[in-house]
């Protein structure tokens, strides 16, 4: 099906879905200031959708709820991932990138490296690149550490910095709830407040003292057999503790969500967005009622998992 932009012109669209970290295993701070990670990915359904039609040069739109938060500048992972495309290619970045956002802004649930993936895709099949899955796997990887996850979707471990994937077999449907913060929090404060915190507990936060984050072998066994209440219990989140250091609310937004119900809450990736993992969909959708009305929270939406990474939606 044909889906013309506001100019008119024939466009790709591709849709990616937003993650939750199920294990977020910090390792310690690397020479390169980055953490290695035992990363455990869940792809859920909350999309953003991202169109690329021709154009004279590279420009960016976006619209949903959010999209006076997001940059429309250079710095967009959008744009970059489009310049790295064309680049690799010897290619000019000559087209327009409509973001339709739906996933929450700097909220922890990777939508600006689901719009990076988003674009890649969108800007490989409408260049005709075709550029292997490796080479697009690259590309994501250089654009940021979550990125290769939001090409592949579904359920994968994530090692090195996040980008280095392994598949993970899941036997079931999970039912979640996320509460939106007002405001987003930067990725790179909340890991050198995990480094802050760890050097003032006297554990200390470089590679040299803290061991090799490893997956739970509870939570890859619950995931395994689709089991939510194996699941609830093994979910654990390494940079919980420094979300909610730089930002106290949200541990009244957690409790109203286990208060209603949810069989386990935390913190998704670095924040501020929660997670409730529900027994079902009725159960998610009580428990995200009881969050609207709580005033804990800007709002609260279910989405369910895992589902599929970027996909090509419209083309032509
Ligand atoms: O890779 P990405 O651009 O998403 O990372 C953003 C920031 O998050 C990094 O600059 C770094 O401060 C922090 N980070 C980290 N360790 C990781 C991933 C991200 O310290 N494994």
């Amino acid at each position: 099906m044909s889906r013309p932009d506001s100019t008119g012109a024939p466009g790709t669209t591709v849709r990616v879905p937003a993650k939750v970290n199920v294990q977020l295993a910090v390792g310690g701070r690397r020479p390169d200031g980055f953490h290695d990670l035992a990363n455990v990915f869940l792809a859920v359904g909350l999309y953003d959708e991202v169109t690329a039609t021709p154009a004279d040069a590279l420009t960016l739109t976006c619209t949903g709820p959010d999209a006076d938060q997001v940059p429309l500048d250079d710095t967009n992972l959008a744009a970059r991932a489009a310049r790295a495309l064309a680049a690799r290619h010897g290619l000019d970045p000559a087209v327009h990138l409509h973001i339709a956002k739906d996933i929450p802004v700097a909220g922890g649930m990777a939508g600006g490296s689901a719009d990076a993936a988003g674009a890649l895709l969108a800007c490989d099949t409408l260049w005709g690149t075709g550029a292997t899955q490796d080479e697009l796997l690259a590309i994501c990887a250089e654009l940021g550490s979550d990125v290769p996850f939001s090409l592949v979707g579904g359920a994968a471990l994530g090692r090195g910095r996040g980008e280095l994937l392994e598949p993970l077999p899941v036997g079931g449907t999970f039912h979640w709830v996320f509460a939106v913060a007002d405001g987003g929090l930067s990725t790179p404060a909340v890991y050198k407040e995990c480094d802050r915190l760890r050097d003032a507990s006297g554990t200390g936060a470089t590679t040299a003292d803290i061991p090799d984050p490893e997956p739970s072998p509870a939570l890859l066994a619950a995931l395994r057999t689709g089991d939510p209440a194996a699941l609830a219990a093994a979910l654990d989140n390494d940079l919980q503790a420094a979300a909610l250091s730089l930002r106290p609310s949200l541990a009244a937004t957690l409790a109203a969500g286990t208060d209603a119900g949810a069989l386990a809450a935390l913190v998704s990736g670095s924040g501020p967005t929660t997670a409730f993992l529900a027994a079902d969909a009725d159960q998610a959708d009580r428990v995200a009622t009881a969050l609207r009305a709580s005033g804990t929270c800007r709002t609260a939406r279910t989405a369910a998992g895992p589902v599929a990474g970027a996909r090509v939606v419209a083309n032509g």
